[in-house]
């Protein structure tokens, strides 16, 4: 047996409706010898009864259907045929809703398609909607078979015309066939032989083009993915862990680590039935058990991976997504979301970019997405889940979305503009300890005649952050109040020197701000910081490094005035793209969902932004009229 008669090539037929897929898949099996026992006998039978002079090869298919009929929980048939070179499965769908349904959800990934289009009706709107859908999952292998070519006459120049319609369109949307070929299934022209009335076509026949294709290589190159799918207890207390492995390989002795949780434990055992103490590794594809050598919480939906390349951890990230639910999604609603195993909520933060998938025209940051069109968007979870980009791992790196238990939509993860946030979550050192200082707040606001405070101002570059900072802090100095700016371009020349415009970087600037900004409010500080801040979860974080002082002021400009302002002549260079990276333009502003003030510098001038912000300021740092009669006491005292 050579390797190849393993191997199956999962291929899905893809369309406008009435193009003619099942007279293909009919004449396919027709022509492979697959039909059952009998099958051409009876079609031909039926055909004739009918009246129609060839047989209806798309009766072929009546069987599967019955079959699914039956079996109310099948949603694909799977579809099988040889040739010479090896085994095919074609994944076909009920009807074209449950067929998109599928193709979102995965229960139809395939390593090829095939794009069939009407010789007489050309590029229809299913044709169009499929072919993005193709493209948005990744697939590569794409052939186009302009079907029907009986109906054309067979006409050559028609099917140059067709072709170059869809070939334009393919093109449009990035994806580019690897063969087109003019076909009749119905008369079986160019399916298995070239000869007939299509002869002037040089290329292969379809199942030459079949043949042509290559299997998609089981991921166990990529990194280790394994969602847990269930635990349980054998007797005695045994705790298996099962889950399928997605990507990678897994084996005995490996250290896992689990997300989102981020515990470990070894792999002390795989488990198999019948037991079998050789097993030690399961490759991607494989269902597999296992026991730890630690009692570490693991549950399913938490993803096991090795140390060393772990899924990234978000609580924010991209998605370009196919909707499908009557429902329109908007900004503001939440949807569940699965993706591996793991089930989570997620509520839509910015519909970035709307594409009708027929003339490919774009609605940037629309207000919703309506049925069968295509948008960016970006989602936002409570908690960390663990996520990995498309382009990184085409298995786990796609969700589909529900509304109640429909699927409403689904699609690809991306992380593009978004940080990984995983190496933020836990300390580094071990063996540290806290050390209580001996003065407190209170101690200290005496002292200084005020509270200490963080007031961390956050809007886009050229919003006014810096100017406003400087003039606050002049105007509380004034005033004889302890007051210092940390500001954006002044820090990164020392502090955060070793750091850019990255989301990892910008991160790790804001974490390092949010703690120095902590420990000088603690000390009696009024700090008022000046970073356009762009994340909330890095935001969040700031605010925790001060709780209870921490004060955040949204100062507001929309884009189009801060690029007219321009004053460091960064928005043009940006749009010229000698700067990438640049907040607004090609990364992401997520302003703050609930600030403590937020000030309009597009519609007032400085001192009465200013002029707000000092009341604010002046109001949550004041110390209590009794500690304040105290303290003049006090000086009255020290001078005499
Ligand atoms: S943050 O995103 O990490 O908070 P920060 O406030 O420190 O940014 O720095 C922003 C300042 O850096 C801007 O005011 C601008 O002067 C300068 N800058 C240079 N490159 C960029 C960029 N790609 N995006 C944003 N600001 C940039």
């Amino acid at each position: 047996m050579t390797h190849l008669e393993h191997q199956h090539l999962r291929v899905v037929i893809v369309g406008h409706v009435d193009h003619g897929k099942s007279t293909l898949i009919g004449r396919l099996l027709y022509d492979t010898n697959s039909l059952p026992e009998g099958k051409k006998e009876e079609l031909e039978r039926i055909s004739k009864k009918r009246g129609a002079d060839v047989i209806e090869w798309s009766f072929a298919l009546d069987a599967f259907q019955a079959e699914r009929d039956q079996a109310i929980t099948i949603d694909t048939t799977q579809i099988w045929f040889k040739t010479k070179l090896r085994d095919y499965v074609i994944i076909d769908a009920p009807g074209h809703r449950e067929f998109l349904k599928n193709m979102i959800s995965g229960a139809a990934a395939a390593d090829a398609a095939i794009l069939v289009v009407d010789a007489a009706e050309g590029v229809r709107e299913q044709t169009r909607r499929h072919a993005y859908l193709l493209n948005l999952i990744g697939m590569r292998q794409v052939a186009v078979v302009i079907n029907k070519m009986d109906l054309v006459n067979h006409d050559v120049e028609r099917f140059q015309e067709v072709a170059k319609e869809i070939t334009l369109y393919l093109k449009s949307i990035g994806l580019s066939p690897t063969h087109i070929l003019p076909i009749s299934a119905r008369h079986g022209d160019m399916i298995a032989s070239n000869g007939g009335r299509l002869s002037w076509h040089q290329g292969k026949t379809l199942l030459e083009v079949f043949d042509s294709f290559e299997v998609a290589a089981p991921p166990t190159a990529r990194a280790l993915r394994l969602p847990v799918q269930d635990v349980y207890f054998q007797d005695g207390g045994k705790r298996i862990i099962a889950g399928r492995v997605e990507t990678g390989i897994l084996r005995k002795g490996d250290m896992l680590l689990f997300s989102p949780t981020g515990e470990k434990a070894k792999v002390t055992s795989l488990e198999i039935w019948p037991p079998n103490k050789d097993k030690v590794e399961a490759h991607a594809g494989e269902s597999i058990g296992f026991t730890l050598d630690q009692k570490i919480f693991v549950e399913r939906g938490h993803t096991a991976s090795h140390e060393k390349n772990p899924p990234m951890l978000s609580n924010v990230f991209r998605s370009s997504i196919f909707w499908l639910s009557d429902d329109p999604l908007k900004v503001g609603n939440s949807y569940k979301v699965r993706y591996g195993t793991a089930e989570s909520m997620v509520t839509v933060q910015s519909i970035d970019k709307v594409i009708d998938t027929q003339d490919l025209a774009q609605d940037d940051r629309g207000r919703e997405v309506a049925r069968n069109m295509v948008a960016e968007v970006t989602l936002r979870a409570r908690d960390l889940l663990p996520v990995d980009p498309y382009t990184d791992n085409f298995r786990t790196g796609r969700m589909v979305i529900y509304d109640g238990h429909d699927v409403a939509g689904g699609g690809t993860v991306s992380m593009e503009g978004y940080a990984d946030q995983r190496r933020n979550t836990a300390a580094k050192s071990q063996n540290i300890y806290t050390v209580e200082h001996l003065l407190d707040r209170e101690n200290r606001a005496h002292l200084k005649g005020h509270y200490g405070g963080v007031f961390w101002f956050t809007g886009l570059s050229g919003a006014g952050k810096s100017t406003l900072a400087m003039a606050t802090e002049k105007a509380l100095f004034e005033k004889g109040y302890h007051t210092y700016v940390l500001d954006g371009d002044n820090v990164r020349h020392g502090l955060c020197a070793d750091l850019g415009f990255s989301p990892e970087d910008r991160a790790e600037n804001i974490r390092r701000v949010g703690e120095v900004a902590g420990l000088m409010s603690d000390a009696g500080q009024i700090v008022i910081t000046a970073f356009i801040s762009p994340y909330r979860s890095d935001r969040d974080r700031a605010r925790k490094a001060a709780p209870a002082h921490f004060h955040e002021i949204h100062v507001k400009a929309d884009l189009a005035t801060c690029e007219r302002r321009d004053p460091k002549g960064l928005y043009k260079k940006a749009r010229k793209g000698e700067i990438s990276d640049f907040t607004g333009i090609d990364s992401p502003y997520e302003p703050p969902d609930n600030p403590e003030i937020v000030v309009d510098t597009e519609n007032n001038d400085i001192d009465t932004c200013v002029t707000q912000i000092l009341r604010y300021i002046e109001q949550v740092i004041i110390l209590p009229a009794a500690a304040q009669k105290d303290r003049k006491k006090e000086k009255v005292l020290a001078t005499r």
